[in-house]
C-alpha cells in the first residue's frame, strides 16, 4: 500500500476569518463561540489520489480502507459513519442518456420532456476573470431602472420559447434543467439504476449556485448587459418577509399565477410553518428559524451543507439545516395549494417555471455565502475530493455546453458577483433564556422511553424521555435516525426540548431545537430515509439543564406526520465538526 502520507497532506485550520456581510460587528457574538473555536483547533486532511487501493467489485476504490489508516490523525469513527463511502464524485450526466421524468406521486410520465438537447462538444468551464464585481440587489429595494432591465430580460427569455424552442436559453428550457436534475431524468454515469438528484445532499448549494450563475449570464446576454444580476428575496430580514412586490404585478413578465393567492403581499412568510396567525409572531419565529439553522443547531459542516453523496450512492442521503429549513418553507409557501403537486414552486419539476424561484435561490445562495463568514466553531468548507470534484453540465450564455465543478463555485466572488449588504437581524437572535429551570418531572408525565416508542409513526405530538450522554450542560447532539418518509408528500416536524407548554405557534423560545422538512420529490421506491443531528449545546445553556441526565424531547408534526416514521432517537457527544 502506498504510504498515505505521500497522498495526503495535513493542514492546520485557517485562522483567518472574513467579516460577515452584516452591519453588525462580530464582536457582538457571545464569547463562548470564540472560546470554543480557539479550544478546538482541528486539522484537515486532504488527499490527492487513492493509488494502490484495492478497488471494490464495481471498480471503485473503497474510501474506508484509506481513511482507516488515518485514524491516528483524524477521528476515524466520523469517517466510517458513511457506509457507502467510495472515492468517486458524482459525474456530470450524459445528456444523450437523459430519460423520462416522472410524476412524484403516481410515477406517471410527466407531460413535459425535461431533457436538454445533447451536444457533442463539451467545454470544461473556466471562470472568466473578474473585472468588476456585480452586486445582486435585495428584491424589495431595486430601482425602477433595474426592474425595467430585469423584466425585459425575462420577456426575451420567454420569447425564445416561441421563437426558437430548441434554444437552451429559453425560459422553459431553463426551467427544465431543474426538472431533469431532480425528477429522475438524468441517471448517474455508470449506474443505470441510480438517478442523479441535486437536492437532499451536499450537492444542493453548489448545483443551485451554478444554475443561477448561468441563468444570470443568459439574462444579461439577452439584453446585452454583461453586468446584469439577479435580485435576492431577502426573506431572512423583516423588510423582505413578503413576496417581493415586483413579482406580484400581474402585468409583469415576472408574475406567475400559479402561486398561493393567500400568500400574496402583504402576507408575511412563515419560515417555520408555525401556523402563527399573528404577523409579529411570524417575524420572530422566522428570525428564530434562521438563527437555529445557521448557527444554534449546527454541529458540523455536513449538518449545514447536507449529507455526502458520491458516485454509486442512492440519491437523497439527507438535507442540511438550511435546505430543509427556510429553503423548503419558501417553496411550499409560494406554491399553489390548489394544484395537485403545489405547482409551480411547491414541486421540483415545476419550480423553475416561476421567476420567483431564482430570486428565492439567490437568497439561499446568499445564506451559503454568509455561513462561510460565521465565526462559529464549525469548519465552513467541505474538503472531501468527492465533493469538490462533483460535476454538472449547463448551457452557457453562448449556447455552449459546459462542464463545471463544485470546487470552482465555493467562492462566489471568483464568479464575479456579490450581494448587496443588508442588515442580518438573525445573527444574534438567541431565544430568551428560561428564567427558571423546567420541571422535568412534570414534563415527563406522558413521556415514554425510546424503546417503548420507536420506530415511531409521528401521527401526533409525542414526548420522549431521552437519556443524555453526560449529565448537565454537555456538548451534545440529538440524533433522529432513519427518518422514513413518503417522498411524494410535503413533510415537516419540529423538535423541542423540555418544553412545558407545547405551544406550537411560538418558535422564539429556548426550547426550540430544530426542524425536519422535505419537499415532495420522485424516488424509485417512494420511500426516503434520512438522519438529522441537532446540536443542543447552546440550548442547554438557555434552558438550564442543571445536572439532569435525561431530557424530554417533544416532536411536533406540522405536515403529514402520518407519513413519517422515525427509526430511533439518541443523544451523543458532539462528533468531530469537520465535513
Ligand atoms: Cu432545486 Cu429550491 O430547489
Amino acid at each position: 500500500m502506498a504510504s498515505l502520507q505521500s497522498l495526503c497532506t495535513v493542514v492546520a485550520p485557517n485562522p483567518g476569518h472574513r467579516t460577515a456581510t452584516s452591519s453588525k460587528p462580530f464582536s457582538a457574538k457571545p464569547s463562548h463561540f470564540l472560546t470554543h473555536a480557539s479550544r478546538r483547533h482541528r486539522f484537515q486532511v486532504s488527499c490527492k489520489g487513492v493509488a494502490n487501493q484495492e478497488p471494490t467489485a464495481d471498480g471503485k476504490v473503497d474510501r474506508r480502507n484509506m481513511l482507516l489508516g488515518l485514524s491516528g490523525l483524524y477521528g476515524a469513527a466520523n469517517l466510517v459513519s458513511d457506509p457507502q463511502a467510495y472515492a468517486a464524485p458524482i459525474e456530470a450526466p450524459e445528456f444523450k442518456a437523459c430519460g423520462e421524468a416522472r410524476d412524484v406521486a403516481t410515477g406517471d410520465l410527466l407531460d413535459v420532456n425535461c431533457c436538454p438537447l445533447p451536444s457533442d462538444k463539451i467545454i470544461d468551464y473556466k471562470l472568466p476573470p473578474v473585472n468588476k464585481m456585480r452586486i445582486r440587489p435585495a428584491a424589495h429595494k431595486v430601482t425602477k431602472e433595474y426592474l425595467a432591465k430585469f423584466e425585459e430580460a425575462i420577456r426575451r427569455m420567454k420569447a425564445l420559447d416561441k421563437d426558437d424552442p430548441t434554444d437552451p436559453r429559453g425560459f422553459m428550457q431553463q426551467a427544465n434543467i431543474h426538472c431533469a436534475y431532480c425528477n429522475g431524468a438524468h441517471d448517474q454515469v455508470g449506474y443505470k439504476n441510480l438517478d442523479i438528484q441535486v437536492h437532499n445532499s451536499w450537492l444542493f448549494f453548489p448545483f443551485h449556485r451554478w444554475y443561477l450563475y448561468f441563468y444570470e449570464r443568459i439574462l444579461g446576454k439577452l439584453i446585452d448587459d454583461p453586468t446584469f444580476v439577479l435580485p435576492f428575496w431577502n426573506w431572512d430580514n423583516p423588510k423582505g418577509m413578503q413576496m417581493p412586490k415586483i413579482f406580484d404585478n400581474t402585468g409583469s413578465p415576472l408574475y406567475n399565477a400559479n402561486r398561493n393567492q393567500a400568500n400574496r403581499p402583504p402576507a408575511i412568510i412563515d419560515l417555520g410553518f408555525s401556523g402563527a396567525s399573528d404577523d409579529l409572531q411570524k417575524v420572530v419565529n422566522n428570525l428564530t428559524v434562521m438563527y437555529s439553522e445557521m448557527i444554534r443547531s449546527v454541529n458540523s459542516t455536513i449538518d449545514f451543507m447536507g449529507q455526502p453523496y458520491r458516485a454509486g450512492n442512492s440519491p437523497s442521503p439527507g438535507m442540511g439545516s438550511s435546505e430543509r429549513g427556510s429553503h423548503v418553507a419558501a417553496h411550499v409557501w409560494v406554491g399553489n395549494p390548489k394544484n395537485k403537486y403545489r405547482e409551480d414552486m411547491g414541486n421540483f419539476y415545476s419550480a423553475g417555471r416561476d421567476t420567483l424561484f431564482y430570486c428565492h435561490h439567490a437568497n439561499v445562495d446568499r445564506m451559503w455565502s454568509i455561513w462561510r463568514t460565521l465565526k462559529t466553531d464549525v469548519p465552513k468548507d467541505i474538503t472531501d475530493p468527492d465533493f469538490l470534484n462533483a460535476a454538472f453540465l449547463f448551457y452557457d450564455e453562448n449556447k455552449q455546453l459546459v462542464r463545471v465543478k463544485v470546487a470552482d463555485c465555493l467562492d462566489h466572488r471568483r464568479m464575479g458577483y456579490d450581494f448587496e449588504r443588508v442588515d442580518i437581524p438573525w445573527l444574534n437572535y438567541k431565544p430568551p433564556r428560561k428564567a427558571a429551570k423546567a420541571k422535568v418531572e412534570t414534563i415527563s408525565q406522558g413521556a415514554q422511553k425510546p424503546e417503548d416508542l420507536f420506530p415511531l409513526n409521528l401521527k401526533k405530538i409525542t414526548r420522549v424521555l431521552v437519556p443524555k450522554s453526560a449529565k448537565g450542560k454537555a456538548d451534545e447532539v440529538l440524533v433522529l435516525e432513519n427518518i422514513e418518509t413518503d417522498t411524494t408528500k410535503f413533510i415537516k416536524f419540529d423538535v423541542f426540548v423540555n418544553d412545558e407548554d407545547d405551544n406550537a405557534e411560538e418558535l422564539d423560545k429556548a426550547e426550540y431545537a430544530g426542524t425536519f422538512a422535505q419537499v415532495p420529490h420522485k424516488t424509485k421506491d417512494k420511500k426516503g430515509k434520512s438522519t438529522i443531528s441537532l446540536r443542543l449545546t447552546e440550548l442547554y445553556e438557555d434552558i438550564d439543564v442543571a445536572d439532569d441526565d435525561t431530557i424530554v424531547v417533544t416532536l411536533i408534526p406540522r405536515s403529514n406526520g402520518d407519513d413519517v416514521t422515525i427509526g430511533g432517537i439518541k443523544i451523543i457527544p458532539s462528533p468531530p465538526r469537520s465535513g
